[in-house]
């Protein structure tokens, strides 16, 4: 008889290193519970256009299942290049600057992988979404951490940037509209990060996936700046501004070198994105603007409702201007972001995420998003009340 053994000593070294999501440990608590309402999940609460859906299953009906280019459908392609021609001024040739993926998260992973080689820092501002830490130590890399504060309402400043940079810095990871503090920030704010990367001649992964989700001011992508543009991969996607989250798709846009190399991932790991969700995203560029203003318009309305409820109910919110998280500060309580969040759920049955899932500097917050029904936001912000008062006496 061959002998058995442990298997868990064919697992990488570097499997170690990745911390468990702060966010998966909240799905695994809810299982099973009754009567749970969510501002857990970042993911929209309406179910992706009819139209788009269509077209899918319209593909579908005519057999059209087979691989696509590695770069993705021409036609989509060509759909991007006019839409940012369109809305920023922004010409990135289809046949060698875009590239179409299986949602941001594999963008950001190729990305990551493209630009970092063994050691090369990565500066990442936290509070940060949940992958951008093990995408850059996947890679090899070292990730170095900038905090954001809520005095600056979370937008990053060059002078908290400038101390992070060494000689082995190489990268920044950048996301505005922010998961989770909801930041933005103006052109002017960026063009003082831009100077700061070109001074360094540093590289910029800027995560747009909540570009649409803008609600005050006008979503300004990095890569429309002076001299960013081949400094810059944007990666950007269908999953929050048209509700596509399941059908996985996503893009990202830079300098032929680098899209180049991403493709070259992209070819042996993933060969290309899924058809199907490559048709209905040509839909969704084509015809879908106005259900998505629609939806944005929504997640407008909610966000001005939750941001009020907090502050009423003494969890001090500054204004999210972007994406459809709401980051209420909880220090005040006594309690940590994973008490507080842990408590809430098991007193209260409302699921939100402790701030520290996202990093060191979100602690003192719990991550709300706002991309739940208004019906739900209104019964989780009296159970909250109820909470909050509970903990003064
Ligand atoms: C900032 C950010 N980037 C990327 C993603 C992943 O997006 P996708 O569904 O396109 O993989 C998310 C999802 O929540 C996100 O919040």
């Amino acid at each position: 008889m061959r002998p058995s053994c442990d298997p868990s000593k064919f697992v990488a070294d570097v499997m170690k290193e990745i911390p468990p999501s702060g966010i998966r440990r909240f799905f695994d608590l809810v299982s099973g519970l009754e009567d749970v309402i969510s501002l857990g999940v970042g993911e929209p609460d309406f179910i992706t256009p009819w139209h788009i859906r269509e077209m899918c299953i319209h593909s579908l009906e005519k057999g059209q299942t087979s691989y696509t280019s590695n770069y993705g459908l021409p036609e989509l392609r060509d759909e991007l290049t006019r839409t940012y021609y369109r809305r920023y001024g922004l010409d990135y040739n289809p046949s060698s600057e875009i590239l179409i993926t299986t949602g941001v998260s594999e963008a950001l992973d190729i990305a990551v992988r493209t630009v970092v080689n063994p050691g090369d820092e990565v500066i990442i501002v936290q509070p940060s979404y949940v992958a951008y830490m093990p995408s850059v130590i996947l890679a090899g890399g070292k990730p170095v951490i900038v905090s954001t504060h809520r005095d600056d309402e979370f937008s990053l400043t060059a002078e908290s940037l400038k101390p992070a940079i060494t000689d082995k810095t190489k990268a920044i990871i950048l996301n505005f509209p922010n998961n989770p503090t909801g930041a933005i920030m103006s052109k002017e704010e960026l063009e003082d990060i831009a100077d700061l990367v070109v001074e360094n001649d540093l590289f910029v992964i800027s995560d747009e996936v909540y570009e649409c989700l803008t609600y005050e001011g006008k979503h300004v992508p990095l890569s429309s700046l002076e001299g960013m543009k081949e400094r810059t991969v944007m990666l950007n996607g269908f999953s929050k501004a048209y509700a596509m989250t399941g059908l996985r798709l996503g893009f990202a846009m830079g300098s032929p070198e680098i899209i180049h190399s991403m493709m070259m991932i992209h070819q042996y790991c993933m060969m290309c994105a899924p058809v199907t969700a490559q048709v209905g995203a040509i839909e969704a560029l084509r015809h879908g603007k106005d259900e998505m203003e629609r939806m944005v318009r929504e997640y407008d309305r909610r966000r001005h409702f939750i941001v009020r409820g907090f502050n009423r109910i003494g969890l001090e919110c500054c204004n999210p201007k972007g994406a459809f998280y709401a980051f209420p500060y909880i220090g005040n309580t006594g309690l940590s972001s994973s008490e507080f969040a842990e408590r809430l759920l098991d007193e209260k049955k409302v699921v939100a995420i402790p701030g520290d899932a996202f990093g060191e500097a979100g602690e003192g917050f719990l991550r709300c998003a706002y991309a739940a029904s208004t019906n739900d936001i209104r019964k989780a912000l009296d159970r909250m009340e109820d909470f909050v008062d509970g903990l003064k006496q």
